[in-house]
């Protein structure tokens, strides 16, 4: 059996709830309890992970599946020595990678991932085939909704198609832009009750974030928040679910390698 990096997506059926901060500040999070963390910016076609960081990436992913760079050279480091995978801005054939693409990606990807203990994708939005594409390739699929009934039916609408077109039977729910751990705990209820009516899947709650001006303001000067403030209330939220994800998420063993598991599980996807 090997031991191999948890990889954890954290994906939305809508754009705009908070994914990125999230992606970036609990690989942060984990940064500080001494993890080892990898990031992809899997919004190929509308990078984000880096501008948060304020950090510049001369080659991107992009580069990466043309076979014109090796992952060294496109890895870039971030505050305590995260890793980050940048995507490319405004390429439109990024938003949909050909299969041959996604083989070339996982490659590169798993000879670095016995590096790392935590790899996290930030997707984008939606039920696209890059968004189905990458929450196949993760252990933990991890969805964020906010307190928007278009957000929490979207949510519903994505679990729905990971399930029936990539067989994937548990999800995480992390819900953000909450006044208080009573409304968290509310809009998951509110999901619950749908999911568990209409479809055979499990649920599990990882907790909530509340809303926050300064995670706003953290964006606006691209550090993200667990720096700006680390004592925030956000911050705060963050650093549970990080303990939670510690906590939680059993180490992953398994047999064979992760390019493996990997094959195997875009192979049993349908999409
Ligand atoms: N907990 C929060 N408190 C306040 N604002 C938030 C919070 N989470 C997200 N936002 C706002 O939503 C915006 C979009 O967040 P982002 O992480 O880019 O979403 P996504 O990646 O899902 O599109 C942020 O720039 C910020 O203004
Ligand atoms: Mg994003």
């Amino acid at each position: 059996m090997n031991l191999v990096p948890k990889v954890i997506s954290i994906t939305s059926g809508k754009g705009g709830v908070g994914k990125t901060n999230i992606a970036v500040n609990l690989g942060l999070s984990l940064v500080q309890k001494n993890k080892k963390v990898l990031i992809i910016d899997a919004d190929l076609g509308l990078a984000n992970v880096n501008v948060l960081f304020n950090l510049k990436a001369n080659k991107t992913i992009n580069d990466l599946i043309e076979g014109s760079s090796t992952i060294d050279d496109i890895l870039i480091e971030g505050p305590g020595g995260i890793k980050i995978l940048p995507a490319s801005s405004g390429i439109f054939s990024m938003s949909q990678i050909a299969d041959s693409s996604q083989h070339i990606l996982l490659s590169h990807l798993s000879s670095l991932s016995d590096t790392f203990d935590y790899i996290l994708i930030d997707t984008g939005a939606g039920i696209g085939k890059n968004v189905l594409f990458f929450n196949s390739i993760s252990h933990h699929v991890t969805i964020v909704v906010t307190s928007e009934p278009t957000s929490i039916t979207d949510a519903y609408a994505l679990i729905k198609v990971l399930n029936s077109k990539s067989k994937i039977k548990r999800f995480k729910i992390i819900i953000n832009q909450v006044s208080s751990s009573g409304e968290g705990k509310k809009i998951y209820g509110a999901l619950y009750g749908v999911v568990s009516k209409f479809l055979t899947v499990s649920l599990d709650y990882l907790g909530y974030i509340v809303t926050d001006k300064n995670l706003q303001k953290s964006v606006l000067n691209q550090k993200p928040v667990i720096l700006y403030a680390p004592s925030s209330p956000s911050s705060l939220c963050i650093n549970t679910i990080a303990t939670r994800v510690e906590d939680k998420l059993q180490k992953v063993s398994q047999t064979g390698s992760i390019q493996l598991f990997w094959e195997k599980m875009v192979k049993n996807a349908d999409f």
